[in-house]
């Protein structure tokens, strides 16, 4: 049996999920903007939906606005800001995700500035830089991500928003990761701008939201119908939106439960790695999800344990799904200070629902079956 380890990549849509979605692929086909009552069906699973999806992260249903994923949400929240104000600084962290970053340094050329803000060698926020570069001039816009989709390190989200809105501005905090595996709330209670993606907790792709709290002014990226309050025009995707509401729905009721269940999985492979000579963990002494383990073996590239491991059926990444296939090494482990050589090493497993110890155990037996035939680091 193959055994995938890449759910920080996407997850299984979970088959509750997919029960929920299928009336409305094949029944209510309304389109939720129609006043007949085939519109009226379509618009409450939305509405339902969005409460859903609001009370994962314990905001109001009026604060939440569909996407067709986070990548858009990231560029929603940079850009639409930008839109909506003069440019300023714009502050983002060194280990964010390519859509934040990208989307960031787009804006250099209608004028913001723009810095990036500096990490630790275990990935937390550089703390005295930080502060120095809120102190030295006004910002108006900031994104740091609530969990690293690579090392799993979480960032103190309270205490960057703490310093963000002294220097005047607002926060973005990216909680893809984070989500359906640390409690959201505490979070959004210090966030302006929050990024969520359904196929990451078990829910369909193409589907995200972007929660905006009521004082921060986004202009629309999407000019259509007027939906979303005017933020965001096109047709829902309701039967993806249904499904994210219900994927919100069971992350909530069942975070307890997995979270043990992915943290007894992280423990067991780390401990199982400790016991290969010269073998690092990225993040290692940070906080980190219960279910991400980044890390290096001598002697070996990244691609090529992958592949020697997608030879024995089980799947892990190298560096970020978006990432692997460029060539280049992780920007999160080159944030962090790691060299090129030492980031190309890096291999991540991300555990989700559906993970055994058995399946550990066989990476683990792999790993080690693998260290025989290394060359000499
Ligand atoms: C931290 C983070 N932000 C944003 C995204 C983009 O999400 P989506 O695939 O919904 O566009 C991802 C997906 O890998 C992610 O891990």
């Amino acid at each position: 049996m193959p055994i995938y380890l890449d759910n920080n990549a996407t997850t299984a849509l979970d088959p509750r999920v997919l029960e929920a979605m299928q009336p409305y692929l094949i029944g209510p086909y309304g389109n939720p903007s129609s006043v007949h009552r085939y519109g009226r069906a379509a618009r409450d699973a939305i509405e339902a939906a969005r409460v859903q999806v609001a009370s994962l992260a314990g905001a109001q249903a009026s604060e939440l606005s569909w996407t067709s994923g986070a990548t858009e949400s990231n560029n929603f929240a940079l850009k639409g800001f930008a839109a909506a104000h003069k440019p300023g600084r714009l502050l983002y962290a060194a280990t964010e995700h390519p859509a934040v970053m990208e989307a960031a340094e787009s804006l250099r050329s209608s004028g913001w500035l723009v810095e990036v803000i500096a990490v630790c060698e275990d990935g937390r926020i550089d703390w005295p830089r930080f502060e120095a570069q809120l102190a030295s001039g006004p910002v108006q816009l900031a994104a740091v991500m609530v969990a690293n989709n690579e090392t799993g390190v979480i960032q103190d989200i309270a205490r960057v928003a703490a310093g963000v809105h002294a220097a005047g501005g607002v926060l973005l905090a990216d909680a893809v990761q984070a989500a359906g595996k640390l409690e959201l709330a505490p979070y959004w209670t210090h966030a302006d701008l929050m990024s969520l993606s359904a196929h990451k907790i078990y829910g369909p792709k193409g589907v995200g939201a972007l929660l905006v709290k009521s004082h921060v002014e986004l202009a629309p990226l999407l000019h259509g119908g007027g939906q979303e309050r005017g933020l965001r025009g096109g047709t829902e995707n309701v039967a993806g939106i249904v499904g994210f509401g219900v994927a919100a729905e069971l992350a909530r009721a069942e975070l307890a439960q997995r979270d043990t269940q992915m943290r007894a999985l992280r423990e067991q492979l780390e401990a199982g790695l400790r016991t290969i000579e010269g073998v690092r963990i990225f993040g290692e002494g940070a906080p980190r999800l219960p279910n991400t383990v980044q890390f290096a073996i001598p002697g070996w590239e990244g691609e090529a344990l992958l592949m020697a491991l997608d030879r024995q059926g089980i799947a892990v990444s190298s560096g970020s799904a978006c990432a692997s296939g460029t060539g280049e090494p992780s920007h999160v482990l080159l944030g962090m200070g790691y060299s090129r050589p030492i980031a190309f090493g890096a291999i991540r497993a991300s555990f989700g629902r559906g993970n055994s110890a058995a399946e550990v155990e066989r990476l683990l037996g792999a790993l080690h079956g693998f260290g025989a035939e290394r060359p000499a680091a």
